[in-house]
């Protein structure tokens, strides 16, 4: 099989690593990739939003299967366009993919159909937020941008100043653009996030192992929320008596709810949960794999993707048995000096061998370039270094041992992957 990719991010990187251990794959593609994947696939210079760019590569190279893997393709009906063209794609058509592009949507749907959420109302207009925040005087309060905003249009106020403060931010200067047309405003909750992704045909719903991102940018869980700085998996708040609950109060009613409002959800369907003191709660939906939980979480995947991903597309995954293995994982990403704000690129990157990896650990690449022979930064996030072990330990020791050999000036990690709540 001839296999593209769609996207350029340590996520993809950890896809064709994966795919790469099928048997079925002769040929992978990736748009546009980035310095690391080229040495794993073959990287074209098709923007990952360039729906007829992509069927025209798709034809002439005789493409067997694409997989859109970020939200904003999938959000823009990459899968719908590459579909009505014959070419088969694993991802959720366009109308599904807004349980993920749009937070209005997400959230009313789980109050349609009962998924435990934050209470929360939605606005199109700033003074009436303004006025809700401040009648119902509650702090903190959440604000969500309705839209995408690349993991950071959320903003947690303490205090009336900074909920106006957001606000303005989300709806009046267009932070995130026309992401900020509409706001959520929710409750606060308390509790471990827990990461779930899994695989769904619209029929049945097979969870992947769990994880636990690192949101905020610095140690602690302080500073700016970012795409994520670190994984691990398992995550160890995720017993099994929560994945039960969980499976009966949020994951099928899901794709039940999806089905009943007829926008079937075919693909990886993320969930962001939070263990709140009255149970697991939906904190939101992605209609695609995580960055960085992919990055933990395939490379514990024993069952051949391929085969997944075909039942997935074809409506039969009821009949393939997924099979994970027992190590723990861990992810440690770093990233460029500044994110999630402003940051430079063209950085060289040091202390990688030719194929951009360490030994002791596997580097995912998700902002590189090669040039020259050279390695250099090209994003806010730059390298994710994973390893597994045994024990969560034996994990964190090997990525932290490996990310004391790469090096690039600015650079910047967590040291407390998988030790905070
Ligand atoms: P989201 O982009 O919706 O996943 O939100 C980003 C992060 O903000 C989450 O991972 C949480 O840490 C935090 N967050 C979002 N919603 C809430 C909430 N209702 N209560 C507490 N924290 C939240
Ligand atoms: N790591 C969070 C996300 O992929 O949205």
């Amino acid at each position: 099989m001839k296999i593209l990719v769609i996207g350029s991010g340590g996520r993809e990187h950890a896809i064709i690593r994966k795919l790469k251990e099928s048997p079925h794959v002769d040929k992978i593609y990736a748009a546009p990739g980035n310095g690391g994947i080229s040495c794993d696939a073959e990287c074209v210079d098709i923007s990952a939003m360039d729906k007829e760019g992509m069927v025209r590569f798709a034809k002439e190279k005789e493409i067997d299967l694409v997989f859109v893997a970020p939200d904003d393709p999938l959000a823009d009906g990459m899968v719908d366009t590459l579909m009505a063209n014959d070419i088969r794609a694993f991802g959720p058509h366009a109308n599904a993919a807004v349980i993920e592009s749009s937070k209005v949507f997400s959230k009313n749907l789980m109050k349609k159909y009962n998924i435990p959420t934050a209470d929360y109302e939605t606005f199109d207009d700033p003074a009436k937020a303004i006025e809700y925040i401040e009648g119902r005087n509650k702090y903190p309060v959440v604000i969500k941008a309705d839209g995408l905003a690349l993991g950071k249009g959320v903003i947690i106020a303490k205090d009336p100043e900074e909920a106006r403060a957001a606000v303005k931010e989300i709806m009046e200067d267009k932070k995130f653009g026309a992401s900020g047309n509409n706001v959520v405003v929710e409750e606060f909750l308390t509790g471990p996030e827990v990461s779930v992704l899994a695989f769904t045909d619209g029929i049945v719903l097979k969870p992947m192992v769990s994880s636990k991102d690192h949101k905020r940018a610095y140690d602690n869980d302080e500073g700016l929320n970012t795409g994520g700085m670190g994984t691990i998996s398992p995550n160890p708040y995720y017993t099994d008596e929560i994945a039960d609950i969980c499976m009966k109060t949020i994951f099928e009613p899901t794709v039940s709810a999806m089905n009943s409002e007829n926008r079937t959800f075919k693909g990886c369907l993320y969930f962001g949960l939070m263990i709140t003191p009255d149970g697991p709660k939906v904190i939101e939906y992605n209609a695609r794999f995580g960055d960085p939980e992919t990055q933990v979480v395939l490379p514990r995947l024993k069952t051949d993707l391929v085969d997944i991903i075909e039942a997935v597309i074809d409506s039969k995954l009821s009949q393939v048995n997924i099979e994970w293995s027992n190590e723990s994982t861990a992810c440690v990403v770093m990233a460029s000096g500044g994110y999630p704000l402003a940051y430079k690129k063209g950085v060289e990157i040091t202390g990688l061998d030719e194929n951009g990896q360490v030994d002791g650990a596997t580097v995912y690449h998700a902002g590189t370039k090669l040039e020259d022979g050279k390695f250099l930064t090209n994003g806010g996030r730059v390298l994710g270094i994973t390893a597994g072990g045994k024990t969560l330990d034996e994990a964190l020791e090997k990525a932290y041992a490996a990310v004391e050999k790469i090096g690039f000036e600015g650079a910047h990690y967590r040291k407390d992957i998988g030790r905070t709540k």
